[in-house]
């Protein structure tokens, strides 16, 4: 079992996200890099480039930087003018206008607290976006059973199904996420598989906020749902514009 974002589940990364449907993080990071065009942003985690492509058309200075080799390449392949550093960021060294850190990626780190200290040594402005696990905090998806996720028909016209078991600690705010990726043919028989596995860190509202204070960062502009939906609903996404103290 790998630990992400290679095989599988690069090459269909941009589909699934694409039959999920959800809203695009791309004008809320738009709206945060306006005042910083022209001035060097590092974009940690920038994947097959579904973001950091349209990011670089538009006219932002955005540095990609990716640790898959497999998500570079698909990357570099679809958007040449988007540079990509193939580097986990833990041992990239740098200075930016901002760090923006769209998607999850952020909860895929160990030790949020020293990573966002780290952060603040790097730029004084970043774009983070963090999920909030309710679907499996309050049941709907069950723990420790394999679920149907999403499925996707290939250009090939084979198929491409995601599968996915969870084990859920709520007290310390883990979240461990395995993928099993399968590929059938048109008559539906198993292909190919392959199985990965994400350790996830999430935080209560509370627990986000103190570890932001401890670490150097205020909030000045917080998003929810990336900006659909209304004040009552749930916080399944939330998206925050911050500055180091
Ligand atoms: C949830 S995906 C999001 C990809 C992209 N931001 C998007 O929204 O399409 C997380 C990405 O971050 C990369 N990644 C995870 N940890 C990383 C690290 N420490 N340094 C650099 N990239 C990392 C993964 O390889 C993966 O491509």
């Amino acid at each position: 079992m790998n630990s992400g974002y290679e095989g599988f589940e690069a090459s269909w990364h941009d589909l699934f996200w694409e039959a999920e449907e959800a809203p695009s993080e791309l004008p809320l990071i738009e709206k945060f890099l306006e005042d910083r065009k022209g001035r060097c942003c590092l974009y940690i985690g920038s994947g097959s480039g579904r973001l950091l492509g349209p990011l670089v058309t538009a006219g932002h200075d955005v540095l990609g930087l990716e640790c898959s080799s497999e998500m570079a390449r698909l990357s570099r392949a679809r958007f040449p003018d988007a540079k990509v550093l193939e580097e986990e960021w833990q041992n990239h060294e740098g200075k930016y206008a901002a760090i923006v850190i769209p998607a999850f990626t952020f909860q895929l780190f160990l030790d949020p607290q020293k990573q966002l200290a780290r952060l603040s040594e790097q730029a004084d402005a970043l774009y983070l976006t963090l999920f909030f696990p309710w679907a499996e905090i309050s049941g709907d998806l069950p723990p420790n059973e394999w679920y149907f996720d999403r499925k996707v028909v290939l250009p090939t016209g084979e198929t491409g199904e995601l599968e996915t078991q969870h084990k859920i600690k709520e007290q310390i705010g883990s979240l461990v996420r395995k993928h099993r990726y399968t590929l059938r043919d048109a008559s539906g028989n198993i292909v190919k598989r392959e199985e990965t596995v994400q350790r996830l860190r999430f935080f209560t509202d509370v627990a986000l906020k103190n570890l932001l204070k401890k670490s150097g960062w205020k909030i000045i502009n917080e998003i929810n749902n990336l900006g659909e939906g209304d004040d009552n609903e749930l916080v399944y996404v939330a998206t925050l514009h911050l500055i180091a103290v």
